[in-house]
């Protein structure tokens, strides 16, 4: 019986333990050093087809989209897959009350028909390599550290002049990895012809709204699709009629097999940033004062907001992208300090920081935890102070608004369009709250020293912020349209005596002569600090393999299929799928009121089980938005959108059993295409696996 058990346990673990490498965001170019891991996790594809410089390899068909996102190619004329909400700005633009693409989506008929986005680029990943020689060449050791920085600044300036100057279109970066332990060099081919082809309604591309947002189960449609154009000889070229789609060295071929429990995933995309090798005190920081202050700050914040947003329709639509953003960060913090807190990851810290002490007695490392305790403690006062100008002060619109209209005037330009996008979606009564709240929140929480003396001057003049408030609304120019119109580069005195312009000019002479230059000569020396920390830590733990934080290059992010149990009782399947969404149909729910069209497609029956979106472990941060899910063939099987609000803190530390990200099932992109987008000529152009 026992030799049973433990025979049951034995194939237990042999089962499970290649499961549980999640964690991880790898280099693509130094992939070989996980290809047999990957390959016994169930990937049937070698290194060089994920990366080569010598052949076509997946990374080609991967690309940043914007300054902030991923897609992918999925045709050989340039067919560009990502997230809803990665275009959505696009969308927007191209959007007029007679044509609302946000509202009842886009669907180009024909190449003709795809709309030019002015601004927006793509980059492909030409090649990544191991520059540090190159970059420290001619460092000394008894160098100063601004001697070292002007140095690596030289030789990372003729560095990339050089590679740039080999073609069309490219443009390079040398990034720092490790804390700068190593550079590498990044070179991008940069298309800039990149028109819009279709969208879903919002209703659909971002159905759930912020209600689902960061949440499981989910039912997001969030997808959007464009092409690249070039010029004739495939390169780079901006918008011009004459330009043809660009032809890829590589796009993805797409599976319609489905995902099921356990199935091999790996998201190929841009995470933009984390912090898996910082010190307990830098985590307690975030978890138990950061998050949670700014996290009541927006709750504050977002209340407001809503309870006007419920009183008017208008209201509602001025301020639906504001609240997004808003409450985009404040559910992810919340996330993030509870996990903190559940897996004690400050604890677990700082055991290992006794425990790296010790070894370190002796060594370079000597003293070198206790030296950023001491780095923290002098610098958080005025970090906090710094993120409490951005969510205090900076969130009132009016004092933001003033100081953008001085210096466009100041520049000599004109103010017209500012005004306009302003007024447009700006309800005073909104900011009003705001400003009173906020600036309540920064007087009680900011010790005196910490306060501009003309804040406190003044509030002790007018005796209530509600008073002081009643006093700029009625007095500023900056509440009236016109008159900010009116202005030219002649009022300067009259701007510079404006209520709410002095208001805003005390706060940002405060921040950029108080605080600004303390957080970043602290945070200097910090890095530093962190550059022999690093090293320290891999000294110490030789036999673990250290993938380098998150800098928006791109990565590779291995895991497989699984749902997560959220809470006692509760266990999340991976899988969702249409019948959710019209079981959370609403009319009279915003967020959940799909398209009639979309009702009278499930009414037709038979579609109870199309997929929606799926779970999965792979380890992803912000910026993955829109990259390829690729299944153990190199297949497309989704597009990453999102993780899961109870796995935020993998920026920090990383959890098997609660992270997971969250992908749009590609057949469900098929789907509405096909049926709400009536745009299956599209698929003509794609590749099917199956
Ligand atoms: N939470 C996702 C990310 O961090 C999606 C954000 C956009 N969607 C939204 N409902 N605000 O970017
Ligand atoms: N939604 C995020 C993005 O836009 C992805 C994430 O944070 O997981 O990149």
């Amino acid at each position: 019986m026992k030799r049973i058990h433990l025979l049951i346990a034995f194939l237990l673990f042999v089962n499970l333990a290649p499961l549980r490498a999640d964690e991880g965001m790898w280099l693509p170019a130094l992939i070989s050093q996980r290809i047999g891991d990957m390959q016994q996790n169930g990937f049937r594809l070698t290194a060089e087809d994920i990366y080569s410089v010598n052949q076509a390899s997946l990374k080609d068909a991967v690309l940043l989209f914007g300054g902030g996102c991923t897609g992918e190619l999925v045709s050989d004329e340039g067919l560009l897959l990502t997230n809803h909400h990665c275009g959505y700005s696009y969308i927007q633009r191209h959007s007029s009350v007679e044509h609302d693409y946000l509202r009842d989506g886009f669907w180009a008929m024909s190449k003709a028909e795809e709309l030019p986005n002015k601004g927006l680029t793509v980059s492909f990943l030409e090649r990544m390599e191991d520059v540090t020689g190159i970059i420290l060449k001619g460092y000394e050791s008894s160098m100063s550290e601004a001697q070292r920085d002007t140095l690596i600044r030289e030789n990372r300036d003729k560095l990339i002049k050089q590679v740039t100057q080999a073609g069309k279109g490219l443009s390079a970066r040398v990034e720092a990895l490790y804390y700068g332990n190593q550079y590498f060099l990044f070179v991008y081919k940069v298309y800039r012809d990149v028109r819009l082809v279709g969208a879903p309604p919002s209703s659909i591309g971002k159905f759930g709204g912020e209600t689902d947002n960061w949440m499981w189960p989910r039912h997001t449609g969030d997808f959007s699709i464009f092409r690249i154009y070039a010029d004739k000889d495939n390169e780079p070229a901006d918008y011009s009629p004459d330009n043809v789609p660009y032809r890829p060295k590589r796009f993805f071929r797409i599976s319609r097999a489905g995902v099921n429990a356990g199935d091999f995933t790996f998201v190929y995309g841009c995470p933009g940033s984390t912090k898996e090798y910082v010190t307990a005190e830098e985590v307690r920081y975030v978890g138990e004062v950061s998050d949670p202050q700014k996290i009541a700050l927006r709750t504050q914040r977002l209340d407001i907001q809503k309870k006007y947003m419920m009183q008017s329709q208008a209201v509602r639509i001025q301020y639906s992208s504001k609240f997004a953003s808003v409450a985009n960060a404040w559910k992810k913090w919340q996330g993030e300090s509870g996990g903190i807190k559940r897996l004690g990851t400050v604890a677990a810290k700082k055991a290992y920081e006794a425990r790296f002490k010790e070894w370190a007695k002796g060594t370079r490392y000597d003293g070198l935890v206790e030296r950023l305790d001491s780095l923290y403690a002098l610098r958080n006062p005025y970090y906090l102070a710094s993120e409490y100008n951005t969510e205090t002060v900076r969130a009132v619109e009016l004092l933001s608004f003033a100081a953008n209209v001085q210096s466009r005037l100041r520049a000599d330009r004109p103010v017209e369009d500012l005004a306009e996008s302003f007024f447009k979606d700006y309800y005073q009564p909104i900011d009003e709250e705001i400003f009173v709240a906020m600036l309540q929140a920064f007087d009680e929480h900011m010790s005196d020293t910490f306060k501009p003396a003309y804040f406190k001057e003044q509030l002790a003049a007018h005796g209530s912020l509600a008073a002081w408030r009643d006093e700029i609304f009625a007095q500023s120019l900056f509440t009236d349209k016109a008159k900010v119109v009116a202005l030219t580069p002649a009022d300067a005195d009259r701007i510079a005596a404006d209520p709410a312009l002095q208001l805003a000019d005390a706060f940002a002479t405060w921040f950029a002569g108080d605080i600004r230059p303390v957080v970043q000569r602290l945070n200097g020396e910090i890095n530093l600090a962190y550059r022999d920390y690093m090293r320290g830590q891999m000294e110490f733990e030789p036999d673990k393999i250290f993938y380098p934080d998150a800098n928006l290059t791109l990565r590779v992010a291995y895991g497989h299929v699984e749902g997560y149990s959220p809470a006692d009782g509760i266990d999340y399947r991976p899988v969702s799928t249409l019948k959710g969404i019209m079981e959370k149909d609403n009319p009279d729910i915003f967020d959940y009121n799909i398209p009639q069209t979309l009702r009278d497609v499930y009414a037709e029956g038979g579609h109870d089980k199309q997929p929606v979106c799926f779970l999965a472990t792979n380890h992803t941060s912000g910026g993955n938005s829109g990259s390829p899910v690729i299944n153990a063939d190199g297949d497309l099987i989704g597009i990453n959108f999102d993780r899961v609000w109870e796995g935020t803190m993998s920026d920090i530390v990383f959890d098997p059993e609660y992270c997971r990200n969250i992908s749009l099932d590609i057949r469900y992109l098929l789907f509405i295409v096909d049926k709400i987008g009536h745009a299956a000529y599209l698929f003509d152009e794609m590749c099917f696996a199956d």
